[in-house]
This record gives structure tokens, C-alpha cells and sequence, in this order.
């Protein structure tokens, strides 16, 4: 398999299902529109959407019904990051090799922006019941797609990764920064991984499996993200290093230092696909990303 064109070809994919269902930038709300593509529009690795698809296909889906599903958690993931990065969170100037929404449109622009790609996102997504009205599970994919967004999901481990800004060294544990690791980034890798065995049609054991992979491949995205915020360049990664410095974070690397660190990033990958190649159901390119994900510079 060429990985390169592998990997080009899925993007390419991806960008037109995503754009496919962005809004007309027009009438009173054009502003808002206008910031909500920018920020969607401006690239990304599209890991969220790449992992459902894979997911999907693993276990035999073939249908058009992930394609709404695959926008709205990019949607959802968009959302969460110009948030991320106003004033109020982590103040950061630069996402995906541009200025940050709230730079160039605004604060009130950002807040309204996200809160309207998070509204699009579930719109989107309820359009897989025009598609196929009696698939068994869509009920459920969407449960999953707002709860792994919700207060037991990203937006629980983002608020103990605020709360934990200025906290002491000590008061840091392995089991908080765990939590916030879990809650803030692996949820919406869970999200994404869930939904596309669920859309499958996959069975039960291979759903908490798949819950259990997503997890690892979550944690260990965000000990990368950490590392490369410290070794990264914002040439490289397309947003401000140094960025957790700055704020006073306590990461994964201050924590255990970046030796443990790329340890464990290797471990927690090992481990999901040690998981994943037990199943006999097979995606190749699957197991390829998470090896990738380990080395990935941006
Ligand atoms: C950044 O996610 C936020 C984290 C959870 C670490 P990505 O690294 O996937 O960002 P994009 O989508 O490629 O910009
Ligand atoms: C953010 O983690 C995770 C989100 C839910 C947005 P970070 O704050 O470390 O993400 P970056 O480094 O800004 O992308
Ligand atoms: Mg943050
Ligand atoms: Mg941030
Ligand atoms: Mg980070």
C-alpha cells in the first residue's frame, strides 16, 4: 500500500463530503457564516472523520450514510477549537496555518461561529434519517455524538484542564491529567470510532472494543500534542507552540517527562492495535494511521 496516495485520496474525500454540507456565505448571518468556514475550511488532519470512515469500513460499511456523520464531528471538533483558542481559554493566535477565527472576525464572530458549527453538526447528522429511515442505530450514533461532545466528553475534560491552569505541581495528579487527557481529545476519538462500527452495524463486544482502542489512540494523541508543543514550530504544526507554557499547564510531558512520554505514546499505540488485530474483521490502513499518529510532527 502507498501511504502518501492512500492517505490523499481519503482527504480529498473527506474535504468534499465536509464541504458538501458547509452553509451559503449569505443574508444577515453572512459573517457568521464567513467565520465558520474559515475555520472549517482552513484545513486539519482530519483524523476525527478518517478514523469514523475507517472504522466504518473495518467492519464491512459501504453506504452513504456515514458521510453526514463524518462532517458533523469535524463540525464538532472545529467548534471546540476556536473555542479553544479565544481570549478567555488559551489565548493562542495562530490554528491550522492561519490567524485564529476570533483574530480576524472577532470575539463575539468566534463565540458565535463555533456555537453555530456545533448547531450545524447535529443538523447534519439528523440527515442520515432522510437517507436511510430505518437503519437500526442512528438514534444511537447521534446519543454518541453529543454525549462524547458533552459534560462526560470534551467539554468535562475541558474544564478540568481550565481548572487545572495555575494548580501546583503536586496538586496535578496522574489521575487528573489523565481524566482531562481522556475527556478532552480520546471522547471525540471514541466518538469517532464508535459511531462508525455502530453504523456498520458491528456487534456489541466489537463496540466496547472499539471504545476501549479509541481511548488509547486518544490518550496518546494528546502526550503527542503535549510533546509537540514544546518540540513543534508553528511552520511545522500550523499553530503556536509554547502555547501550554504560556498558560502555565500542567501537560504530560511536565508531568513524566518527554522520555516517559514518547514511551507511552508508543505503548498506548502498541496496545490499540495489538487490540484491533485481534479481531478478524481486517482494515490495513487502519492500523497504518495509528502508527502513524506516533511519529506525527504536526
Ligand atoms: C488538535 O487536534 C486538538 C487536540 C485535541 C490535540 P488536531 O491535532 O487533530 O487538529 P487539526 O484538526 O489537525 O487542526
Ligand atoms: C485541546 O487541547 C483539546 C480540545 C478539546 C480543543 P489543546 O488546547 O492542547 O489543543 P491545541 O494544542 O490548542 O490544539
Ligand atoms: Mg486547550
Ligand atoms: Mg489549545
Ligand atoms: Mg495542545
Amino acid at each position: 500500500m502507498n501511504w502518501e496516495n492512500e492517505s490523499q485520496k481519503r482527504i480529498e474525500e473527506l474535504e468534499n463530503i465536509i464541504r458538501a454540507y458547509l452553509p451559503a456565505e449569505e443574508g444577515y448571518q453572512k459573517r457568521v457564516i464567513e467565520a465558520m468556514n474559515y475555520s472549517i475550511l482552513a484545513g486539519g488532519k482530519r483524523i476525527r472523520p478518517m478514523l469514523m470512515l475507517e472504522t466504518y469500513r473495518l467492519f464491512g460499511g459501504k453506504d452513504k450514510i456515514i458521510e453526514p456523520f463524518l462532517a458533523a464531528i469535524e463540525m464538532i471538533h472545529t467548534y471546540s477549537l476556536v473555542h479553544d483558542d479565544l481570549p478567555a481559554m488559551d489565548d493562542d493566535e495562530y490554528r491550522r496555518g492561519r490567524k485564529t477565527t476570533h483574530i480576524v472576525y472577532g470575539e463575539a464572530m468566534a463565540i458565535l461561529a463555533g456555537d453555530g458549527l456545533l448547531n450545524l453538526a447535529f443538523e447534519t447528522a439528523c440527515r442520515a434519517f432522510d437517507m436511510e429511515p430505518h437503519h437500526p442505530h442512528i438514534g444511537r450514533a447521534l446519543q454518541i455524538l453529543a454525549g462524547k461532545a458533552g459534560i462526560y466528553g470534551m467539554i468535562g475534560g475541558q474544564t478540568a484542564d481550565i481548572q487545572a491552569e495555575g494548580m501546583k505541581q503536586d496538586e496535578v495528579t496522574e489521575e487528573l491529567l489523565l481524566f482531562i487527557h481522556e475527556y478532552k481529545t480520546a471522547a471525540l476519538i471514541q466518538e469517532a470510532m464508535m459511531i462508525g462500527a455502530l453504523l456498520a452495524k458491528a456487534e456489541e463486544n466489537r463496540l466496547e472494543a472499539v471504545e476501549k482502542i479509541a481511548r488509547n489512540i486518544g490518550v496518546a494523541f494528546q502526550i503527542q500534542d503535549d510533546i509537540l508543543d514544546i518540540t513543534g514550530s508553528l511552520e511545522v504544526l500550523g499553530k503556536t507552540a509554547g502555547s501550554d507554557r504560556k498558560n502555565d499547564k500542567v501537560t504530560y510531558v511536565t508531568l513524566k517527562g518527554m522520555e516517559q512520554a514518547k514511551k507511552d505514546v508508543e505503548n498506548l499505540s502498541a496496545e490499540a492495535i495489538t487490540l484491533l488485530e485481534s479481531f478478524e474483521e481486517k482494515n490495513e490502513y487502519l492500523n497504518q494511521l495509528i502508527s502513524y499518529l506516533i511519529h506525527r510532527e504536526k
